[in-house]
């Protein structure tokens, strides 16, 4: 049994830098610290296995930043003796693990609580914690310490190496516990990690984003761009080949800025060559941001055979006058013409996009000039979105002036111009065989198994063979989202 919860909201106060308590803070997020430590996570002994055989149920939003942090939570939160459940209705411990990109983000966190709080009317002895994105928001927080007494701690994005603690504290003291840094801190490396598979990983390479394109919540949510040391990457790397891993993912918000706060000859690039050079099957980057995407990079993917030939290059929107009132630092010239090199110069390679339909300001000519980018463009895949404004940045201060139907509109035409081109170039690689990742089995036929090729399209196939294994696969029929085919070798 828990101790009896009581619903006192205690803050504790973590001194930090010039941090006056530790709430979120706009001002303070939008600073930039130009230096920082790295220092070693540890735990001490008491927590160990302190809660062994209470069950957590942990729930994850948003990018694979989150997906990677949820990683971290879950080994710490096994480190103290929980164990993982499924069934949120069954567990002592229930985690969100929250986004802020757009609305439907928070809406989904916030229905998710809805049900919570019923659960805990039930169960009284629930522990319920809020971490990600939205804990760094302070509308989120303020509204969680009026209305949301009975959530028992917020961890921001910023400390989650913190986890064991103030979990800890939230359940010796019954108080509401909230520790949300403004800003980042030190650098923590050796934070425990319980990853998903034992073929695809995560690695992070650079933490937050400075680019601050005006739409965008993630540089208050995420902090000032840090980059981590090459040797602590690499060693992390080296252990994942040594234990077999396929894929390495290297992670960040804005990928291409790595080693610029670190090294003054030594980005992406480089760190990608390095990588290579180790021997990992498949390697792979996101998310990379067009304005500092160089020709060393280019040259490098184009070079070795084991650094996947697939880019994600957000586009946003078509038109210069959008790109400008977005910060996003390129024209829809200048990003054409990165486009083109790329498709130039890596042979096969396929590129991903990300594009927003109804920032403040676009008129149908704008949008027009999407399509027509779309339309050369022919990406692979594409994730479109409505925009959403967002508390305290810029463009939440524009004029919203596309009508959500006018937004939906958009939104429809987008994405039957895009889906066509998926189709199309799926169509291509039909008859083919192609090197594919085995990930698990297919949820519709159950004897299929389902992976990624080496350009990252997903294919659904038959064969026998094993979860984690790099196979040759016949293409015998393509669709808009998938490939079908049967294993040739
Ligand atoms: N760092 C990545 C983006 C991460 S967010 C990059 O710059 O490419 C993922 C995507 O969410 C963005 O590319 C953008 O298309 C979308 N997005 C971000 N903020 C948004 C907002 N306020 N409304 C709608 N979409 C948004
Ligand atoms: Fe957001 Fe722009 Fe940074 Fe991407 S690069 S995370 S869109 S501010
Ligand atoms: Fe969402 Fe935060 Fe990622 S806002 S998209 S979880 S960085």
């Amino acid at each position: 049994m828990w101790k009896k919860i009581s619903f006192n909201v205690k803050i504790t106060s973590v001194l930090r830098g010039s941090d006056k308590m530790n709430l979120p803070n706009y001002k303070e997020a939008m600073k930039r610290n130009k230096k920082y430590d790295t220092v070693t996570y540890s735990i001490d002994k008491e927590l160990l296995n302190k809660y062994s055989g209470k069950k957590y149920f942990l729930k994850t939003y948003g990018c694979q930043m989150n997906e990677h942090d949820s990683e971290n939570i879950k080994a710490m939160l096994e480190e103290l003796g929980f164990i993982e459940t499924d069934d949120y209705e069954k567990s002592d411990l229930v985690l969100l693990n929250t986004c802020s990109i757009r609305e439907n983000a928070h809406n989904k966190a916030f229905g998710m609580l809805g049900r919570l709080k019923h659960l805990k009317e039930s169960n009284p002895d629930l522990i319920v914690g809020i971490c990600g994105c939205m804990a760094q928001e302070e509308g989120v927080v303020k509204s969680i310490l009026n209305d949301y007494k009975w959530i028992n701690f917020v961890m921001g994005t910023h400390n989650i190496y913190r986890l064991p603690y103030i979990l800890d504290q939230a359940i010796e003291t019954n108080n509401q516990e909230i520790e949300v840094f403004s800003k980042e801190g030190d650098l923590v490396e050796s934070i425990p990690v319980k990853r998903d598979n034992g073929f695809k990983a995560w690695v992070n390479i650079i933490y937050g984003c400075d680019k601050f394109c005006t739409y965008c919540i993630v540089p208050y949510t995420r902090g000032g761009e840090r980059s981590r040391k090459k040797e602590d990457i690499l060693n992390e790397i080296k252990t994942l080949k040594e234990l077999g891993y396929k894929e390495v993912t290297l992670l960040g918000q804005n990928v291409n800025a790595y080693g610029k706060d670190l090294y003054s000859d030594y980005g992406l690039g480089e760190l990608l060559e390095e990588v290579a050079k180790m021997g990992i099957p498949r390697i792979t980057f996101m998310t990379s941001h067009p304005w500092d995407f160089t020709d060393k990079m280019i040259d490098v993917i184009a070079k070795y055979p084991n650094i996947m030939p697939y880019i994600h290059l957000p586009l946003q929107s078509g038109s210069s006058k959008i790109l400008k009132l977005m910060g996003r630092r390129y024209t829809k010239e200048s990003y054409l013409e990165l486009f083109d090199k790329m498709k130039k110069k890596i042979p096969n390679v396929s590129i991903s996009t990300d594009i927003i339909v109804g920032f403040p300001g676009e008129t149908e000519e704008d949008f027009n000039e999407t399509l027509e980018v779309a339309n050369y463009c022919k990406y692979d895949n594409a994730f479109t979105f409505i925009y959403s404004p967002r508390e305290n940045t810029p463009a939440a201060k524009l004029k919203d002036d596309v009508s959500l139907e006018e937004k939906e509109r958009r939104l429809y035409l987008l994405n039957d111009t895009v889906n066509k081109y998926f189709l199309e170039n799926n169509k291509k690689l039909e008859g083919k065989a192609v090197d594919v990742l085995v990930c698990g089995l297919s949820e519709k036929k159950k004897d299929n198994y389902y992976g990624y090729t080496f350009n990252n399209k997903l294919i659904n196939f038959t064969g026998n063979t094993k979860i984690g294994d790099i196979v040759k696969v016949k293409v015998t029929s393509a669709k808009t989202w998938s490939l079908d085919g049967e294993i040739c070798e």
